[in-house]
Protein backbone atom coordinates (compact mmCIF):
# COMPACT_ATOMS: atom_id res chain seq x y z
CA UNK A 1 0.00 0.00 0.00
CA UNK A 2 1.17 3.41 -0.72
CA UNK A 3 2.58 4.98 2.34
CA UNK A 4 3.71 8.50 1.31
CA UNK A 5 1.54 10.66 3.23
CA UNK A 6 1.09 13.49 0.88
CA UNK A 7 -0.38 11.34 -1.47
CA UNK A 8 -2.97 10.85 0.56
CA UNK A 9 -5.88 13.44 1.00
CA UNK A 10 -5.44 14.73 4.74
CA UNK A 11 -7.91 13.60 7.27
CA UNK A 12 -11.54 15.27 7.31
CA UNK A 13 -14.60 14.64 8.91
CA UNK A 14 -16.50 17.32 7.47
CA UNK A 15 -16.18 15.70 3.88
CA UNK A 16 -15.90 12.04 3.75
CA UNK A 17 -13.88 10.95 0.35
CA UNK A 18 -12.32 7.65 -0.07
CA UNK A 19 -8.48 7.94 -0.58
CA UNK A 20 -6.98 6.37 -3.38
CA UNK A 21 -4.32 3.16 -2.69
CA UNK A 22 -2.11 1.04 -4.28
CA UNK A 23 -1.59 -2.75 -1.53
CA UNK A 24 1.15 -4.33 -2.63
CA UNK A 25 0.49 -7.49 -0.65
CA UNK A 26 3.47 -10.15 -1.22
CA UNK A 27 4.42 -13.54 -0.67
CA UNK A 28 6.71 -12.08 2.08
CA UNK A 29 4.06 -11.67 4.99
CA UNK A 30 4.87 -13.88 7.48
CA UNK A 31 1.96 -16.31 8.67
CA UNK A 32 2.40 -15.56 12.50
CA UNK A 33 2.69 -11.54 11.60
CA UNK A 34 1.83 -9.94 14.97
CA UNK A 35 4.38 -10.43 17.45
CA UNK A 36 4.95 -14.19 16.10
CA UNK A 37 1.94 -15.01 17.93
CA UNK A 38 -0.84 -17.11 16.71
CA UNK A 39 -4.08 -15.84 18.76
CA UNK A 40 -2.84 -11.96 18.08
CA UNK A 41 -2.57 -12.62 14.71
CA UNK A 42 -5.35 -14.43 14.05
CA UNK A 43 -7.26 -11.68 16.16
CA UNK A 44 -7.07 -9.30 13.03
CA UNK A 45 -6.81 -12.26 10.20
CA UNK A 46 -10.10 -13.42 11.91
CA UNK A 47 -11.33 -10.23 11.63
CA UNK A 48 -10.52 -9.45 8.12
CA UNK A 49 -12.52 -12.87 7.32
CA UNK A 50 -15.88 -11.77 7.32
CA UNK A 51 -15.00 -8.03 6.48
CA UNK A 52 -15.22 -8.03 2.74
CA UNK A 53 -18.93 -9.37 3.11
CA UNK A 54 -19.52 -6.83 6.27
CA UNK A 55 -18.70 -3.66 4.31
CA UNK A 56 -20.31 -5.00 0.76
CA UNK A 57 -23.28 -5.22 2.84
CA UNK A 58 -23.15 -2.03 4.39
CA UNK A 59 -22.65 -0.55 1.51
CA UNK A 60 -25.51 -2.09 0.21
CA UNK A 61 -27.96 -0.61 2.47
CA UNK A 62 -26.97 2.68 2.88
CA UNK A 63 -26.60 3.45 -0.81
CA UNK A 64 -30.61 1.91 -0.80
CA UNK A 65 -31.13 5.27 1.41
CA UNK A 66 -29.60 7.85 -0.96
CA UNK A 67 -33.00 8.30 -2.40
CA UNK A 68 -35.09 9.21 0.38
CA UNK A 69 -31.90 11.84 1.81
CA UNK A 70 -32.56 15.14 0.72
CA UNK A 71 -30.13 17.19 3.02
CA UNK A 72 -27.37 17.78 0.18
CA UNK A 73 -24.85 17.80 3.01
CA UNK A 74 -26.08 14.24 4.47
CA UNK A 75 -26.18 12.60 1.31
CA UNK A 76 -22.81 13.91 0.30
CA UNK A 77 -21.42 12.30 3.53
CA UNK A 78 -23.08 9.31 2.73
CA UNK A 79 -21.78 9.07 -0.55
CA UNK A 80 -17.97 9.40 0.88
CA UNK A 81 -18.67 6.41 3.17
CA UNK A 82 -20.14 4.22 0.63
CA UNK A 83 -16.64 4.73 -1.16
CA UNK A 84 -14.83 4.33 1.88
CA UNK A 85 -16.17 1.18 2.96
CA UNK A 86 -16.23 0.07 -0.87
CA UNK A 87 -12.58 0.09 -0.75
CA UNK A 88 -11.88 -1.33 2.44
CA UNK A 89 -14.05 -4.51 1.15
CA UNK A 90 -11.55 -4.60 -1.66
CA UNK A 91 -8.38 -4.60 0.26
CA UNK A 92 -9.50 -6.95 2.37
CA UNK A 93 -10.89 -9.16 -0.36
CA UNK A 94 -7.31 -9.41 -1.46
CA UNK A 95 -6.02 -9.77 2.02
CA UNK A 96 -8.17 -13.08 2.18
CA UNK A 97 -6.34 -14.07 -0.82
CA UNK A 98 -3.14 -14.15 0.96
CA UNK A 99 -4.84 -16.15 4.05
CA UNK A 100 -5.76 -19.00 0.72
CA UNK A 101 -2.36 -18.67 -0.14
CA UNK A 102 -1.00 -19.34 3.47
CA UNK A 103 -3.39 -22.73 3.40
CA UNK A 104 -5.84 -21.42 5.66
CA UNK A 105 -9.32 -22.89 5.51
CA UNK A 106 -12.17 -20.70 5.54
CA UNK A 107 -14.61 -21.51 2.79
CA UNK A 108 -17.32 -22.60 4.54
CA UNK A 109 -17.30 -20.13 6.87
CA UNK A 110 -17.15 -17.34 4.26
CA UNK A 111 -20.60 -19.02 2.90
CA UNK A 112 -22.44 -18.64 6.16
CA UNK A 113 -20.80 -15.10 6.61
CA UNK A 114 -22.17 -14.43 3.12
CA UNK A 115 -25.40 -16.12 4.01
CA UNK A 116 -25.67 -13.86 7.77
CA UNK A 117 -25.40 -10.62 5.69
CA UNK A 118 -26.81 -11.18 2.34
CA UNK A 119 -30.04 -13.23 3.75
CA UNK A 120 -30.85 -12.86 7.03
CA UNK A 121 -30.03 -9.09 8.08
CA UNK A 122 -32.55 -7.70 5.17
CA UNK A 123 -35.01 -9.64 7.26
CA UNK A 124 -34.83 -7.12 10.40
CA UNK A 125 -35.92 -4.87 8.48
CA UNK A 126 -34.49 -1.16 7.29
CA UNK A 127 -35.01 0.86 10.57
CA UNK A 128 -33.56 -2.07 12.22
CA UNK A 129 -30.45 -3.16 9.80
CA UNK A 130 -29.77 0.66 9.71
CA UNK A 131 -29.26 0.87 13.34
CA UNK A 132 -27.12 -2.30 13.34
CA UNK A 133 -25.17 -0.74 11.05
CA UNK A 134 -24.71 2.78 13.38
CA UNK A 135 -23.69 -0.09 15.73
CA UNK A 136 -20.89 -1.81 13.79
CA UNK A 137 -19.70 1.82 13.18
CA UNK A 138 -19.79 2.95 16.72
CA UNK A 139 -17.65 -0.35 17.57
CA UNK A 140 -15.15 -0.22 14.54
CA UNK A 141 -14.60 3.70 15.59
CA UNK A 142 -14.33 2.42 19.40
CA UNK A 143 -11.54 -0.50 18.37
CA UNK A 144 -10.12 1.93 15.77
CA UNK A 145 -9.29 4.97 18.39
CA UNK A 146 -7.91 2.19 20.88
CA UNK A 147 -5.66 0.80 17.96
CA UNK A 148 -4.23 4.22 16.95
CA UNK A 149 -3.95 5.37 20.53
CA UNK A 150 -2.21 2.96 21.98
CA UNK A 151 0.13 2.52 19.24
CA UNK A 152 -0.89 -1.16 18.90
CA UNK A 153 0.31 -2.19 14.99
CA UNK A 154 3.97 -0.61 16.01
CA UNK A 155 4.80 -4.47 16.29
CA UNK A 156 3.27 -5.26 13.45
CA UNK A 157 4.79 -6.43 10.03
CA UNK A 158 4.76 -2.94 7.75
CA UNK A 159 2.46 -3.67 5.22
CA UNK A 160 -0.47 -4.98 7.70
CA UNK A 161 0.45 -1.97 10.24
CA UNK A 162 -0.67 0.65 7.09
CA UNK A 163 -3.24 -1.29 5.79
CA UNK A 164 -4.70 -1.71 9.52
CA UNK A 165 -4.40 2.23 10.20
CA UNK A 166 -5.32 3.18 7.25
CA UNK A 167 -8.69 1.22 7.53
CA UNK A 168 -8.73 2.47 11.80
CA UNK A 169 -7.88 6.13 10.28
CA UNK A 170 -11.56 6.49 7.75
CA UNK A 171 -13.49 4.96 10.28
CA UNK A 172 -12.88 7.27 12.84
CA UNK A 173 -13.41 10.24 10.00
CA UNK A 174 -16.62 8.53 8.69
CA UNK A 175 -18.04 7.63 12.45
CA UNK A 176 -21.07 10.23 12.48
CA UNK A 177 -22.17 8.93 9.22
CA UNK A 178 -24.24 5.58 9.57
CA UNK A 179 -25.40 7.56 12.70
CA UNK A 180 -26.28 10.35 11.15
CA UNK A 181 -27.99 8.48 8.29
CA UNK A 182 -30.11 6.48 11.25
CA UNK A 183 -31.40 9.74 12.93
CA UNK A 184 -32.35 11.17 9.50
CA UNK A 185 -34.18 7.79 8.48
CA UNK A 186 -35.36 6.23 11.52
CA UNK A 187 -34.61 8.21 14.95
CA UNK A 188 -36.14 5.99 17.41
CA UNK A 189 -33.98 5.66 20.95
CA UNK A 190 -34.95 1.98 21.56
CA UNK A 191 -34.06 0.89 18.17
CA UNK A 192 -30.92 2.62 18.70
CA UNK A 193 -30.32 0.97 21.59
CA UNK A 194 -31.47 -2.79 20.19
CA UNK A 195 -29.48 -1.97 16.91
CA UNK A 196 -26.59 -0.90 19.03
CA UNK A 197 -26.70 -4.40 20.93
CA UNK A 198 -26.95 -6.23 18.04
CA UNK A 199 -24.32 -4.41 15.63
CA UNK A 200 -21.69 -5.18 18.40
CA UNK A 201 -23.10 -8.86 19.49
CA UNK A 202 -22.81 -9.57 15.73
CA UNK A 203 -19.32 -7.73 14.94
CA UNK A 204 -17.75 -9.43 18.49
CA UNK A 205 -19.50 -13.13 17.34
CA UNK A 206 -17.69 -13.07 14.44
CA UNK A 207 -14.35 -11.19 15.41
CA UNK A 208 -14.16 -14.58 18.24
CA UNK A 209 -15.27 -17.47 15.77
CA UNK A 210 -13.12 -16.42 12.95
CA UNK A 211 -10.32 -16.05 14.92
CA UNK A 212 -10.51 -19.23 16.85
CA UNK A 213 -11.21 -20.71 13.24
CA UNK A 214 -7.55 -19.74 12.01
CA UNK A 215 -5.97 -20.05 15.32
CA UNK A 216 -6.86 -23.55 15.56
CA UNK A 217 -5.21 -24.53 12.29
CA UNK A 218 -1.88 -23.30 13.76
CA UNK A 219 0.74 -25.85 15.45
CA UNK A 220 0.64 -25.40 19.26
CA UNK A 221 -3.63 -24.22 19.63
CA UNK A 222 -3.93 -25.95 22.46
CA UNK A 223 -1.18 -24.50 24.37
CA UNK A 224 -0.44 -22.92 27.58
CA UNK A 225 0.77 -20.16 25.54
CA UNK A 226 -2.77 -19.68 23.62
CA UNK A 227 -4.21 -18.78 26.65
CA UNK A 228 -1.73 -16.62 27.82
CA UNK A 229 -1.35 -14.65 24.65
CA UNK A 230 -5.51 -14.49 24.87
CA UNK A 231 -5.40 -12.87 28.44
CA UNK A 232 -2.82 -10.75 27.45
CA UNK A 233 -4.71 -9.72 24.18
CA UNK A 234 -8.07 -9.22 26.59
CA UNK A 235 -7.18 -8.48 30.04
CA UNK A 236 -3.83 -7.56 30.50
CA UNK A 237 -1.48 -6.13 28.39
CA UNK A 238 -3.85 -4.58 25.38
CA UNK A 239 -6.73 -4.72 27.79
CA UNK A 240 -9.46 -5.23 25.29
CA UNK A 241 -12.37 -5.88 26.91
CA UNK A 242 -12.24 -3.44 29.48
CA UNK A 243 -11.27 -0.73 26.69
CA UNK A 244 -13.70 -1.79 24.80
CA UNK A 245 -16.21 -1.41 26.89
CA UNK A 246 -15.22 1.96 28.49
CA UNK A 247 -16.13 3.36 24.96
CA UNK A 248 -19.50 1.37 24.21
CA UNK A 249 -21.12 2.37 27.28
CA UNK A 250 -21.67 6.09 26.13
CA UNK A 251 -23.36 4.74 23.00
CA UNK A 252 -26.51 3.54 25.29
CA UNK A 253 -27.31 7.48 26.84
CA UNK A 254 -29.74 8.82 24.81
CA UNK A 255 -28.22 11.93 24.20
CA UNK A 256 -25.05 10.59 22.74
CA UNK A 257 -23.68 10.96 18.94
CA UNK A 258 -20.13 10.12 18.13
CA UNK A 259 -19.00 13.26 17.42
CA UNK A 260 -19.02 14.07 21.63
CA UNK A 261 -15.79 12.12 21.26
CA UNK A 262 -12.59 14.74 20.07
CA UNK A 263 -10.54 11.77 18.66
CA UNK A 264 -9.69 13.62 15.18
CA UNK A 265 -5.52 13.59 16.30
CA UNK A 266 -5.30 9.68 15.89
CA UNK A 267 -6.74 10.28 12.06
CA UNK A 268 -4.56 12.97 11.46
CA UNK A 269 -1.79 10.83 12.73
CA UNK A 270 -2.20 8.70 9.45
CA UNK A 271 -3.26 11.34 7.32
CA UNK A 272 -2.07 14.53 8.48
CA UNK A 273 -3.32 17.52 7.72
CA UNK A 274 0.17 19.39 6.45
CA UNK A 275 -0.11 17.22 3.69
CA UNK A 276 -2.45 19.66 1.69
CA UNK A 277 0.44 22.40 1.70
CA UNK A 278 2.06 20.58 -1.20
CA UNK A 279 -1.25 20.80 -3.42
FE1 LIG B 1 -14.44 -0.02 6.90
FE1 LIG C 1 -17.05 2.19 8.70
Amino acid sequence: MTTNPTLLKPFNSQQISPRRIAFQFGSQIPRLWFRNSSIMTQLLNGTNLFLPAFEAYMVHTVQGQLRHLHDPALRSQVKGLIGQESNHSQAHEQYNDILRHQNYRFETYLAVVNWFFERLMPRLGLPLQLAAIAGFEHLTASLSEITLHHNTMAQAHPAMKALWEWHAAEELEHKNIAFDLFEAIDGSYWRRVLGGVLGIAIVVTFMTTGMLLLAAQDPGFFSFKTLSDLNKLLLTEYRLIPRTVRHIVPYFQPKFHPSQRDDRHYGEQIFPPSAIAHH
